[in-house]
């Protein structure tokens, strides 16, 4: 890859583990925790999706919490533990390599941000607590085009602050949909497949997939 002036970053589920909430309170939840945790994360994005489409935006915050509401039902989890759930939610975990990879990418000439559908706060919250706020040049939240991931408009917004060719931005995520969001409209999409999933029909096959983040460094 030549002429790579931006690194850009999903958060939720790339940088940071979106089931490490539930995790955290799997001696409560008991066994159902990772098929509760999996069902959370899946009725979120839905309501991002069916929200955009809707045109009837809500904010990160308010979505993660009414797809916890639902999740919270289904799998019949009491709700006391309902902030519980939600205060770690503002303060996952990161991947255990993402650390380390993020300050041998900083060395590097290239700007290094994230772009994500949480909103400014959750972003900053996320970065703070894990002791990254040196490592990014700009937390790049959708709430500044008001519609979700994968919207051409979210992608766009580095784009312009950056002043720079989409062929210049290497993306990525472990979102299946999210690559192909950001390849489709023009990003170097890679891949981070850290569970051996299958990839998407979405008209995007991306170039390069990693089994996790530390292969960057070999790609750029
Ligand atoms: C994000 C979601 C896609 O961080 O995980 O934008």
């Amino acid at each position: 890859m030549k002429n790579i002036k931006a690194i850009i970053f999903d958060a939720y589920g790339t940088l940071f583990d979106v089931n490490s909430a539930a995790e955290k309170c799997k001696n409560k939840i008991g066994d159902k925790w990772e098929g509760f945790a999996n069902y959370w994360r899946t009725t979120q994005l839905e309501y991002t999706w069916l929200r955009s489409l809707m045109k009837r935006h809500q904010d990160f915050w308010q979505v993660t919490g009414d797809s916890l509401d639902k999740s919270m039902k289904v799998y019949q989890i009491d709700s006391s533990m309902r902030n519980e759930l939600l205060d770690l939610y503002r303060i996952l975990s990161p991947f255990k390599e993402v650390p380390e990879v993020l300050k041998s990418l900083k060395e590097k000439n290239l700007k290094i941000s994230i772009l994500s559908n949480g909103t400014p706060t959750l972003l900053a919250k996320l970065v703070e607590s894990n002791n990254l706020e040196n490592i990014f040049d700009d937390l790049f939240s959708i709430e500044e085009v008001g519609i979700y991931k994968p919207d051409a408009r979210v992608y766009d917004i580095p784009i312009k602050k950056y002043q720079i060719k989409k062929q210049e931005v290497v993306f990525l995520s472990a979102n299946t949909w999210d690559v192909s969001g950001g390849g489709n409209y023009g990003y170097n999409s890679i891949w981070v497949n850290r569970n051996n999933i299958i990839f998407d029909n979405l008209d995007y096959v991306p170039k390069h997939q990693i089994e996790d983040l530390s292969k960057i460094l070999d790609i750029i």
